[in-house]
């Protein structure tokens, strides 16, 4: 039977990885077997929670305060030993993390063949963002099979001359973990704590202004700039409620709280399980955040995102108008933001229910591609 092993670290790929591995399990042509490097901890066992899943191979990496250096040489050795034992023939990697470049590596010493799912996404400038536009780059080089989310990032590989026959446009799993996501959280027999509390602290008769951040470039002036920007918005909008779940990186949770802390309509937060995070996606009139993942998922719910860089490897929302480019510049997301809150022809316009990245099913073909190999 062929092994599959499908290997994640952080919160963003566990969430979109989740719906490849309950496909993959449904298969009875494969042996699926989960390993997280546990880059993240708390962030990803809460995903692991709400998707029912157990990895088979838990390496438990995470430092306080990790750095890139160290983390890369730990994960690459300790995928020896899980490579070796579990033999699989393909690896699945995902996206731009440090997992996912130093597993793609193992991944290549051991002989598996290594399929990377959101293949192709590229700002081109190597530093930015930094360091997952090298992390892409160069599992996109390590890997065998290419799952792209869109035509462009297909078109972005083929400019790399990677052989047409071994990429698949899919859309972005993102997608099918959000519509499995959004059907559980609306179900009746749904019960959430985190939810119920929501319900409990935030004030639906104000505009929720959602607000996430987390990138490595925006650590220091930019993060300062960002929260500067969320002050100006929140005092000069009493009819809004700004809530911040907060990046568990200490670089982001300090100064965030360091800078926000004691406004009356900032609500500053832990990072929220993902069912409660897309339930309050919903509930949000508008969306500020540096977050790959957030950006793609906003369409599906007819969200406006402020994007808090100047450049991004997702720029189809960006053509479409749901997305706008801010940067770090807090002149520039107080305009934005508040043309949002008082204009609604602008907010109408931005807010089109319309998902450029997905339709759900990019997991089914995934494995169908697979499977006729
Ligand atoms: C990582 C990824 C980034 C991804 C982001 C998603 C790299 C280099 N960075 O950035 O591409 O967009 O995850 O969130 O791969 N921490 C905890 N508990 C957690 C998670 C993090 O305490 O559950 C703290 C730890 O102190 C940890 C630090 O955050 O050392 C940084 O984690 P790390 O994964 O290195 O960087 P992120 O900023 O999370
Ligand atoms: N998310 C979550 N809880 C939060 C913030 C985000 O579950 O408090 C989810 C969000 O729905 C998205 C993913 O986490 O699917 C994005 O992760 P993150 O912003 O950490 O990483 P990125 O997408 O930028 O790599």
């Amino acid at each position: 039977m062929t092994k599959n092993l499908i290997v994640f670290g952080t919160r963003p790929e566990a969430i979109k990885m989740a719906p490849l591995v309950k496909e993959f399990l449904k298969n009875e042509n494969f042996e699926t077997k989960v390993c997280v490097t546990a880059q993240h901890r708390e962030m990803l066992d809460q995903v692991l929670d709400f998707f029912e899943i157990i990895p088979d191979f838990d390496l438990n990496l995470m430092q306080p305060n990790q750095n890139l250096y160290t983390l890369t040489a730990t994960i690459i050795e300790n995928m020896k030993p899980v490579l070796e034992e579990y033999k699989p023939d393909f690896v699945y990697v995902h996206g731009d993390t440090t997992t996912s470049m130093a597993v793609g590596i193992a991944a290549f010493y051991s002989g598996a063949k290594i399929c990377h799912v959101e293949a192709g996404l590229r700002t081109f400038d190597r530093q930015y963002p930094f360091p997952e536009e090298f992390n892409r780059q160069l599992t996109g080089k390590i890997a065998d099979y290419h799952f792209s989310p869109t035509t462009l990032s297909e078109k972005n590989l083929l400019a790399e001359n990677t052989q047409k026959k071994n990429i698949l446009v899919t859309g972005n799993t993102v997608i099918d973990a959000l519509l499995y996501g959004i059907e559980k959280v609306n179900a009746e027999n749904f019960n959430d704590s985190e939810i119920e509390e929501l319900k409990k602290i935030l004030d639906f008769q104000k505009k929720i202004i959602l607000v996430t951040g987390h990138r490595r470039e925006n650590h220091g002036e930019g993060l300062v700039n960002i929260c500067n920007a969320l002050k100006t918005i929140a005092k000069q909008n009493t009819d809004t409620q700004i809530i911040y779940p907060v990046h568990l990186n200490p670089n982001v949770l300090g100064p965030v709280h360091k800078l926000l802390s004691g406004i009356d309509n900032v609500l500053l937060a832990e990072p929220l399980a993902y069912p409660a995070f897309i339930w309050l996606m919903e509930k949000s009139y508008l969306i500020i955040t540096d977050s790959g993942g957030i950006q793609e998922e906003a369409p599906s719910l007819g969200k406006p995102v402020l994007v808090t860089r100047d450049t991004t490897e997702r720029p189809e929302a960006v053509e479409e108008g749901t997305v706008i480019l801010v940067g770090t510049h807090s002149e520039k997301i107080i305009d934005h933001a508040t043309k949002l809150l008082k204009d609604s022809e602008y907010y109408n316009s931005m807010s089109m229910l319309h998902n450029p990245y997905g339709d759900g099913k990019a997991t089914k073909r995934i494995v169908n591609f697979i499977n006729n190999l």
